[in-house]
Parts: structure tokens; C-alpha cells; sequence
């Protein structure tokens, strides 16, 4: 049943976020707009949202939006009545997971340097004992110049994470460096920052999607895989601390937030892709649905149907693709490799067949009939072990369970 969520929406929420209570900070910047999608997003996750605003930001943005869309108040004054202990700046700063300010203005950056506390929000981040986050916006002159350049030095060396700016069209008309990251993308870096990191300092590559193997210009075999599972992954690797690289076939999905992504279309460039960056990888998780069969000729112009050669039937001659999963784990020193077995029937014996035929110390067995192409997954984990169930979730979901059990394979004594 559709719940209102997109898949970017349930990409990196999840239970463990639940009850975590976060400030989002408005300053005074076009970009404030977008701070209530953000907040949008956040409170779907499951987030309680305290904005807070400078009085620049209400000029930009209303309360009442950012009201409704967390159901808690809005804040903006130092001296707010509404808080019992008449200390919001104190207050709103006590069991807060984080601050993020988005968008910070060039003057908010300047007044956080400095240490100013002339309104809640700035008073608020100098008594604060939590991370603090901010995505710079302004216009691209404004990031350029050095005093701009020197704050957002010192803010980095202050402990403050940077998120952005982003390359692109400004709202003066001009296209630079100094745009906000958009919601989703913000969404996704501020999450990651806030979730454990059992794979940091781990690299990550990750196959994903079909393939599809031309049969002329025009056509081809091709398969029923989303790329969701894979995508995910990558999100939820990239959110535990590792630098993912995502080899993915042709998809509708973007890529997610701080991945980076390689476009292949058929199994030998997947294999090529993945050949290329297995050596220096700690681990590789095969989710794509690699072809197993290609066109043996591919034809360099479209196939008529009409023509002197016309038969009522056709023949396709096909070869066999290489295993990628198959050739990584037999390298002399392999990442720990995970396979995905997609099967229709007798999955578990089918799935543990895989495994062993492969080489592979942990496959992820599903139903092909229920999860290809589908938002929710239940998955069973087979190792040398045993069997390790996870039970029916949504692939983001599921991509953090599995990530969380992989980080225990490689770091046992870790809780
Ligand atoms: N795989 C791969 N290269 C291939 C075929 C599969 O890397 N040429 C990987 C998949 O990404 C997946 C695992 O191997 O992790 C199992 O894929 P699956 O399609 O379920 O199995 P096949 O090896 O194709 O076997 P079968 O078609 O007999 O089920």
C-alpha cells in the first residue's frame, strides 16, 4: 500500500532514529523555502524537529509552514515565554541529537566564527554541546570571498561539519558555487552523519541494477531488476563510514548521497568496471542482475522484420557471460565477498548451492517472484554457520540490517 513516501523518503529512515530530537536552524537566505522539505523529510523519518529561526529567515519562510509540518512551535525569539525555565537557548539545546542550520547565510557563518550570540539561534549554537551542521547558501561572489573562505575554514577547524554548497543556478540568476544542497541530498548527509560507523575507513564496491545485452542499435536483453536493493546498500554502506563505489546497470534511480556511481550497461563492462577497483576494495557485494546470456553477434543496424531474408521464426545465438561475483571471490587476495541469490523455488538449498559454488562467505537468498523490482524485501541470510533471517522490510530497511550484520563479520568483537 503507497504511504506517502517516496523511496528517497524511506532510504535512510529508520527505527533507531525514532525519538532522536534535532534543531533545524533557518537563516535569512531564498533557500529557507527548502528548509521545509527538509523538515518534511525529517519528521517522516521519524525526527522530532524544533526549528528555530533568525529573524532574516522570516522574511523568507512562515511559522506557520514549519508548525504544521513538525507539529511542535517555532522559535525565533531569545526572550520566548514559552519555554518553562524562560532559557530557550539553553533549553532547546539539551537532548538534542544535532543542530543543523540550513540555509546558513554568509552573516550567519561570520556571527558562528565569532562566537556572537545576539539572537536565539546564534545563543543557541554558542551554548550548545552537540554536533553542529550547516549548509552554507549565498551567492557564488559571497562564497568566493576570502573572508567567506577564512569563516568556513575556521568553522571546519572549530569541530562545525560543512554540508555543501552545491554547484548551480542561483536565485540572482547567476550559476556558481554557493547553492544549498537540495532537501533530499541534505536529508541523506545529515542522517548518514548521525548514524554509527562500523565500516569507516572501509572501501565498498557495489554492483547493482540489470544488465542489458544488445541484440542491434535498437534492442535488447534485459531483466526486471529496479536497482533498489543496490542503491540502497550503497546509501546505507556510505551512512556506516565506508567510501562506496556503486557499478550500476541502466536504472531510473538517482544516485544516492555521497556515492559515487559508474554507469555500465552490459556484463562485460560491469566486470571490467568491478575488475578494475576489486584489489583495492575491503569488500564487495554483488546485488545486480547480471545477464547470463549476450547476443553471441551484435548487429551493427537495426534487425528488419520485412527484407529478402524474412522467416516467420528467429533464432538469437547466445554466450555465456562471466560470473563477476564468481571471479572476484577467486582472486589470490578477495574482499569479503556477499552474493545475492534470487530464486523461485527451493530457495534456501538453491541459495546455499550459490554460495559454495561461488566461493562466497555470505549469500543473501530471496524470493525473485516477490522482491525483483519491488519496494519491500524479506531476505535470509546464509553463511557457513547457518541461516539468519530478515524479516519483510523495505529495501532501505533491510540494506541497514545487512549492513549492520557484514560490519559484524568483519569486526567480531565490535557490539
Ligand atoms: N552474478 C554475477 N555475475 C553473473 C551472474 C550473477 O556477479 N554473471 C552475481 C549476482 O550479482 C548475485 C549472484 O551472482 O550476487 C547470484 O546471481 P543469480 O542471478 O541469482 O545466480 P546465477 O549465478 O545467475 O545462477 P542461476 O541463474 O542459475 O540462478
Amino acid at each position: 500500500m503507497y504511504n506517502g513516501l517516496s523511496f528517497l523518503d524511506t532510504l535512510y529512515s529508520d527505527h533507531t532514529t525514532m525519538e532522536k530530537r534535532i534543531v533545524l536552524g533557518i537563516t535569512g537566505g531564498v533557500a529557507a523555502y527548502k528548509a521545509a522539505e527538509l523538515a518534511r523529510l525529517l519528521v517522516k523519518a521519524g525526527y522530532s524537529v524544533d526549528c528555530i529561526l533568525t529573524e532574516a529567515a522570516t522574511h523568507f519562510i512562515g511559522i506557520a509552514t514549519l508548525q504544521a509540518i513538525t507539529s511542535r512551535p517555532v522559535y525565533r525569539d531569545l526572550w520566548d515565554t514559552r519555554v518553562p525555565n524562560g532559557m530557550p537557548h539553553i533549553e532547546l539545546g539539551r537532548n538534542t541529537a544535532a543542530i543543523l542550520i540550513a540555509p546558513a547565510s554568509a552573516d550567519f557563518m561570520a556571527k558562528l566564527v565569532h562566537g556572537r550570540a545576539d539572537d536565539l539561534l546564534s545563543t543557541l549554537c554558542l551554548a550548545r554541546d552537540c554536533p553542529l551542521l550547516v549548509a552554507p547558501a549565498m551567492n557564488q561572489h559571497m562564497w568566493e570571498h576570502p573572508a567567506t573562505r577564512r569563516n568556513a575554514a575556521q568553522l571546519t577547524a572549530d569541530g562545525v561539519t560543512l554540508l555543501g554548497p552545491a554547484v548551480g543556478e542561483q536565485a540572482c540568476g547567476e550559476t556558481g558555487l554557493g547553492r544549498m544542497l537540495e532537501p533530499e541530498d541534505l536529508f541523506a548527509a545529515f542522517t548518514a552523519f548521525l548514524q554509527p560507523k562500523p565500516l569507516l575507513g572501509k572501501r565498498v564496491l557495489i554492483t547493482a541494477g540489470p544488465t542489458f545485452e544488445p541484440i542491434d542499435p535498437v534492442r535488447g536483453l534485459t531483466n526486471l531488476s529496479s536497482g533498489k536493493m543496490g542503491y540502497a546498500l550503497a546509501a546505507a554502506a556510505h551512512a556506516a563510514g565506508a567510501e562506496v563505489t556503486l557499478v550500476s546497470g541502466p536504472t531510473a534511480l538517482s544516485t544516492p548521497w555521497g556515492v559515487a556511481r559508474i554507469d555500465v550497461t552490459r556484463a562485460l563492462d560491469m566486470l571490467e568496471a568491478v575488475e578494475r577497483r576489486a584489489a583495492t576494495c575491503d569488500l564487495f557485494i554483488a546485488v545486480a542482475a547480471v545477464a547470463d546470456y549476450r547476443p553471441a553477434v551484435v548487429a551493427a543496424s537495426k534487425l528488419k522484420k520485412t527484407g529478402r531474408d524474412r522467416t516467420p521464426n528467429m533464432t538469437l545465438e547466445l554466450v555465456e557471460n562471466p560470473d563477476i561475483l564468481a571471479r572476484i571471490a577467486s582472486l589470490p587476495a578477495p574482499p569479503f565477498c556477499v552474493g545475492f541469490a534470487a530464486e523461485t523455488e527451493s530457495m534456501l538449498e538453491n541459495a546455499q548451492a550459490k554460495r559454495l559454488r561461488k566461493g562466497v562467505p555470505l549469500i543473501v537468498a530471496n524470493r525473485a517472484q516477490d522482491s525483483l523490482g519491488q519496494d519491500d524485501a524479506e531476505l535470509t541470510l546464509i553463511d557457513a554457520h547457518g541461516t539468519h533471517l530478515l524479516p519483510l522490510a523495505n529495501k532501505p530497511t533491510q540494506a541497514r540490517r545487512l549492513i549492520e550484520h557484514i560490519a559484524q563479520l568483519l569486526h567480531p568483537t565490535e557490539p
